[in-house]
């Protein structure tokens, strides 16, 4: 039975803020997948240190963003959770799969472009080769499917080639992953310009509303949501994408339909429309929030499960390492 699931690989920088955004985009959509699939989920801690970071900060981050998979639903039994940085296999594959990958192809990545325009200062190796280790992340595992966001399209492409490129000059090693939209993701915009995704670097703080905000906080910045000069509520992203963006939060948090969601609000104001939705968020979060409290009370556990996390990560990791290694010619 276990071995015709499909696998299923993504991993979370611990160093992002997560919101609702990446809530109803990612987290929510792995827990409806991890019954269907043979899931890895893990925390990317070692992509994060190509931006410089705080050490104590980042130890913290590493725990809380480990803490929040679980009460998000995930399940340690059932999938494999991890931090990349407690399972070796993942340094040592991407050192061999760099040397399997083009200076060139590697200058074409736009997050490369990106990120060494806006830290100028370090401009390290290992910004350049952040897409070698997410493909050693991703091969180690042997993934069918990624579910990721648009911006990691490029890397799932990387990932592929070189998997491909591999397997031509040794035979089959690698399955050659494929990414994955989720059907039922919420696409969630900015609370301040429903133009732009909901994102944490949003100049405006009232813009996103992070996944540990108080009920209070939560209510205020919904209450301060951009809607629009109308008066009537209506799902239509185009032309009222502010309150179209309200209802599509409303029907995460509710399971209603849209059809539902807007029949209920019918003949209801703008006001009403923003406290029931805040009233449904604060609702959908609190057990999160709650479980997350206590996940993070308990060190001891905490720690069991990321030690038995990483065990099982990486005796799944080293058998694709050692037939690496032998088809290399490195053993
Ligand atoms: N680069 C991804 C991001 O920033 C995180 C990541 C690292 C990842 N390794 C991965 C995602 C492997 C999917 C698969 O979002």
């Amino acid at each position: 039975m276990e071995e015709q699931k499909k696998n299923m690989l993504s991993l979370i920088q611990p160093t992002n803020t997560p919101h609702l955004g990446n809530y109803l985009g990612a987290m929510q959509n792995w827990v409806k997948l991890q019954n269907d699939y043979n899931c890895y989920f893990g925390i990317a801690d070692l992509h994060s240190i190509t931006v410089r970071q705080d050490p104590v900060k980042l130890r913290n981050q590493i725990k809380e963003s480990y803490a929040l998979l679980i009460a998000a639903g995930l399940d340690p039994e059932k999938s494999t959770l991890f931090v990349q940085g407690h399972n070796s296999n993942h340094a040592e594959l991407s050192w061999i799969l760099s040397c399997y990958t083009q200076f060139g192809e590697l200058s074409r990545m736009t997050q490369f472009k990106d990120k060494s325009a806006k830290h100028a200062d370090n401009i390290n190796a290992g910004l350049f080769t952040y897409p070698v280790l997410m493909a050693g992340d991703i091969l180690l595992y042997q993934s069918d499917l990624v579910p990721v966001g648009a911006d990691q399209k490029q890397h799932i492409e990387i990932a592929r080639d070189i998997a491909i490129r591999f397997n031509n000059a040794y035979g089959e090693t690698f399955k050659v992953p494929e990414g994955f939209i989720p059907k039922f993701g919420a696409r969630v915009m900015s609370l301040q310009d429903p133009s732009m995704k909901m994102s944490k670097s949003d100049p405006n703080p009232n813009g996103f509303v992070a996944i540990m905000d108080d009920p209070s906080v939560i209510m205020k910045k919904f209450k301060r949501a951009v809607t629009d000069s109308d008066t009537f509520i209506a799902f239509d992203p185009e032309n009222k994408p502010g309150v179209s963006n309200l209802l599509s939060i409303y029907t995460s948090f509710t399971g209603l339909t849209m059809d539902e969601a807007v029949k209920h609000f019918d003949g209801l104001g703008y006001g009403s429309l923003k406290t029931e939705v805040a009233e449904a968020v604060i609702a959908g979060l609190e057990p999160v929030q709650n479980e997350y409290k206590k996940i993070l009370s308990d060190k001891a556990y905490l720690e069991k499960i990321m030690a038995d996390g990483a065990e099982k990560a990486s005796a799944q990791a080293r058998k694709t390492l050692r037939k690496v290694y032998r088809k290399v010619g490195l053993a």
